[in-house]
Order: structure tokens, then C-alpha cells, then sequence
């Protein structure tokens, strides 16, 4: 658990950037870590806690602590005839969370295979696929308060879970170091295959099973996502746009293919990916920061990018969607 001092993140974020932190500490237990944050360097250096730096973009040396979060176990909490409640510490890599729980015939998340990061990182953003979000699932949020040291347990209720977003961004950011997520989840398996690409996949086959959805999404992500490890990217790097059902009437008179989907409140959210694809931007490199030639929403780092032709990129895709559609998208990526 030694301080180290001026490291490279180039392995510790997904996209690949090359820079480094003044200070970085890896972190086992939770005593560990209430043991180091009485440092006194912890009150003169911002801090980031990192999981699997899957959406992230440092645009330069990250001049304060880095603690990489690698606090580990899953355990079962409790269980009825119908559920079970889980407990997963934050540490643990999301995606082989996920295949934990689909091997043991838990069902909920199997949706959410193989999205890359931590179990910590998945409540910030509210990680959501094919469906399936993680408010759904999610009972609590268990971490410790930066500024106090203090443990505390915010049931699900109070995280403000929205679309990829929650009280840890914003308002929450950086001060709070989530140890663990619970869970409750299913005994009984209830697909949820009402994503049309997943529906397509998995049509004409019986007796559907919670593996045979994970392998499912695991193959639809995997023609369409690149692989971190061989191609630099953080997944979408913006959020799909909310605008009001006026605006959209407007927008379709104009671009009649537009790809948009009805919400409860009665506004659409709009494909971010047509947008830009639109745009051109579809395979389109600048430098060696390039648009994903098989989603548009991915940027990915084509080279050795630096985190700032990544930023410089999507500032211009940020520009053009706002010029040709009207629309202001909003970066899903925490950019530092
Ligand atoms: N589309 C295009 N061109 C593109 C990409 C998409 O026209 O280059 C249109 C197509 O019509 C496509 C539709 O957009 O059918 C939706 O595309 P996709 O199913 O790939 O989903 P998405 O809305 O682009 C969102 C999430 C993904 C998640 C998928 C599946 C956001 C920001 N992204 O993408 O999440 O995997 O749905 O549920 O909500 C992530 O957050 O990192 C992520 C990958």
C-alpha cells in the first residue's frame, strides 16, 4: 500500500492516454484506505478514485492522489424463494460480477455483461444496456465520505438514479469512495429481451436461459463495440439527448429518419450515434483521434492519442451536431 509518486496512468484507463499522476496508491481494504486519508498530503491534493478508468479522458497529468480501487469479494447477503440479495465490493471487475451471478442462475444483470469497468464505477453513472438499467437492481450504495471518514450505506432510494446519471456525479463527485453495491436479484429467470437488436438475436430459440441472453449480448456488443484492450475508447462517449416531443416533430419534418425513442414524460430520446453518423462522422479521423467506424457514439484513440486530440475531436462532432440539428449533446465521459 505504498504512496508512489509520479506514475503512469497509460494502463489504468481505457482509452490508453499517456500521462501521469503526482500521486498513486493502491487500495486493498477499506482499513487501508482509512488508514492513508489521514495523510497529510490528503489534504492538500485532490483525489480520484479510480476502478476500471473505463469512462474517463485525462486530458493532462493528473496532478493530485490516484487511488486505484482493488477491494474484492462477493458475497450472498441473504435469500428467500424468490431473490437473493448480493453484495459485490467495489473493486471487483463488473463484467465478471456479472458472469458470477449468471453462473449461479442469478438473474437481473445478465443485460448488463460485459460493459468494462468496476462494480464501484456502475452506480455513478447509472451503467444501462440493452434495457436494463442498474437502478433496477441496485438496493444500496455502500462508501465512505472523503471530507469525514465516515462509512455510510445511501439506500438505492437516495442515489438519484437517472439516465447515466446519480448523486455521484455532480453535486457527489470525487467525494465519496463506494466500497461496495448491493443488489437484489432473481431466482426465477424473467428475460428482458424487449431491445430490438437483442430480440433479433435471440428470435426462434426456446427455453431461453439467463446464459444464453449474456452470450447474446456479449456478441451483439462485440461486433459493435471495439475492445478496449486492442483499440483505445471508453464506450459512448456522449449521452443520447432528451428533447421535448415539439422538437422532435420539428426535427423529423426535416430529417424524416431521424432514430428516436418515446420516454414516459413524453419527450424522445434521440439516437446520438445517427446524429453524428449524419454529420460524417462515421470513421472519421483527426490526428490520431478517430470515430468508431462501426458506432459513431465511440471515440477511440487510434494511435497514441493524447487525451486532448480525443477532447479537440468531440468538441468539433459537439459543434456540428448543435449546428446541423439544433441539438447540444452532452458528454457521458468525466473528462479531467
Ligand atoms: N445509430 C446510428 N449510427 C451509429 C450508431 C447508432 O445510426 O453509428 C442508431 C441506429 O439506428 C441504432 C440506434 O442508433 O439502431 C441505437 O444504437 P445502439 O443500439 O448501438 O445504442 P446506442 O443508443 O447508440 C446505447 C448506450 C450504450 C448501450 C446501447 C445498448 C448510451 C449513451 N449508450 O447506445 O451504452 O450499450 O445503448 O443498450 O446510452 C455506454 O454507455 O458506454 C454504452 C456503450
Amino acid at each position: 500500500m505504498a504512496l508512489q509518486k509520479n506514475i503512469s496512468l497509460k494502463d489504468f484507463n481505457t482509452f490508453g492516454i499517456e500521462i501521469s499522476a503526482t500521486y498513486f496508491l493502491i487500495v486493498h481494504t477499506i482499513q487501508d484506505f482509512l488508514k492513508v486519508r489521514k495523510y497529510a498530503i490528503f489534504d492538500q491534493f485532490p483525489i480520484l478514485i479510480l476502478g476500471g478508468g473505463s469512462n474517463i479522458l485525462f486530458t493532462k497529468n493528473y496532478d493530485g492522489i490516484i487511488i486505484k480501487n482493488e477491494l474484492k469479494g462477493i458475497s450472498l447477503e441473504k435469500e428467500d424463494d424468490e431473490n437473493v440479495w448480493i453484495k459485490a465490493s467495489s473493486g471487483e471487475n463488473w463484467h465478471d460480477f456479472v458472469q458470477w451471478c449468471v453462473d449461479k442462475g442469478y438473474s437481473g444483470l445478465e443485460n448488463l455483461s460485459l460493459i468494462p469497468g468496476s462494480v464501484g464505477a456502475a452506480p455513478i453513472q447509472n451503467i444501462g444496456a440493452y434495457g436494463v438499467e442498474l437502478k433496477e437492481y441496485c438496493t444500496a450504495v455502500e462508501g465512505i465520505e472523503l471530507a469525514s471518514g465516515k462509512q455510510k450505506v445511501i439506500p438505492a432510494s437516495d442515489c438519484k438514479f437517472g439516465y447515466r446519471d446519480s448523486i455521484f456525479k455532480k453535486p457527489g463527485k470525487n467525494k465519496f469512495f463506494i466500497t461496495a453495491v448491493n443488489f437484489k436479484l432473481n431466482k426465477h429467470f424473467i428475460p428482458n429481451i424487449e431491445y430490438a437488436a437483442l430480440k433479433d438475436a435471440l428470435k426462434g430459440k426456446d427455453n431461453l436461459s439467463i446464459p444464453d441472453v449474456s452470450k447474446a449480448v456479449i456478441e451483439i456488443r462485440q461486433s459493435k463495440l471495439p475492445d478496449p484492450k486492442k483499440l483505445g475508447n471508453a464506450g459512448s462517449f456522449f449521452k443520447n439527448p432528451e428533447i421535448t416531443q415539439a422538437q422532435f416533430k420539428k426535427l423529423k419534418k426535416n430529417h424524416p429518419l431521424i432514430v428516436a425513442y418515446p420516454l414516459e414524460n413524453g419527450n424522445c430520446k434521440i439516437a446520438a450515434g445517427w446524429l453524428i453518423e449524419q454529420c460524417g462522422w462515421k470513421g472519421k479521423k483527426l490526428g490520431n483521434a478517430a470515430v468508431h467506424n462501426k458506432q459513431a457514439l465511440v471515440l477511440v484513440n487510434d494511435g497514441n492519442a493524447s487525451g486532448k486530440e480525443i477532447f479537440d475531436l468531440s468538441q468539433q462532432i459537439l459543434e456540428s451536431v448543435e449546428v446541423q440539428f439544433g441539438i447540444k449533446l452532452d458528454r457521458e465521459v468525466n473528462v479531467f
